[in-house]
């Protein structure tokens, strides 16, 4: 992620007021509780500033932010002391089987095809059985904008999960002013969907009020 990398380095000071704040990071945050059970240890994978991963801490996780981005993760330094990870999200340096929830916000829609895909395969690797994965997808259809590529298409998403072993626990979604990359005057739609890691016991379903 080298020119991603020091992209995000030199975005850091201003990248959470320019992608919604305080309120787009609640908005998030509030989308993770309506799909997975609260508490135990969650794993941010690409959380940058850690301002989404601060949000999740206040509603009760011991929250882990894992980014490639030295500057991103000087800010999320400020918010959630000794808790960052430096490390690409396709080789992520945590144990099989670790981790309650992996969130991904707004990550794979960066990634090519191949590396979204084992960035998947990692998320489904670090999470317990009965674990669950979160992730944004269809980013830039939410701002007006036909994807580049298929990384984080909801359809391709659900596929990929599946042959993970991870089971569609619903779908529901977030607003919030983000200026930034839209194509479209009205406030953005991030939709976000839910997975739990099969184990042998537990019919997959709905946790809270998420719609599939
Ligand atoms: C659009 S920002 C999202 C940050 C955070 N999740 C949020 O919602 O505020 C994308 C983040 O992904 C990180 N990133 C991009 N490619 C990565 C990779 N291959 N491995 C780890 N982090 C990556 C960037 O450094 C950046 O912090």
């Amino acid at each position: 992620m080298t020119g991603s990398r020091r992209y995000y380095d030199a975005e850091a000071a201003d990248y959470d007021e320019s992608r919604g704040g305080r309120a787009r990071a609640r908005a998030a945050a509030a989308a993770v509780v309506e799909l997975v059970p609260p508490g135990g240890t969650l794993l941010d994978v690409a959380g940058g500033t850690g301002i989404v991963s601060s949000e999740l801490s206040d509603l009760g996780w011991s929250v882990l932010v894992l980014d490639g981005s030295h500057g991103m993760l000087r800010v999320a330094a400020d918010r959630l002391p000794g808790r960052q990870l430096q490390a690409v999200a396709d080789r992520m340096p945590v144990r099989d089987g670790s981790v309650d929830v992996v969130t991904v916000v707004w990550l794979l829609h960066l990634l090519d095809v191949p590396t979204a895909d084992r960035v998947l395969a990692e998320a489904a690797r670090v999470l317990r059985p009965g674990g669950h994965l979160v992730t944004t997808v269809d980013k830039s259809l939410a701002h007006g904008r036909v994807p580049k590529r298929p990384s984080d298409n909801r359809e391709r998403v659900d596929l990929v999960a599946r042959r993970l072993g991870l089971g569609l626990v619903g779908g529901t979604s977030f607003s919030g002013r983000s200026d930034w990359g839209s194509a479209t005057s009205g406030d953005p739609v991030f939709p976000v969907v839910g997975y739990r890691k099969l184990s042998t016991a537990g019919p997959i379903g709905p946790v809270g009020k998420a719609t599939a």
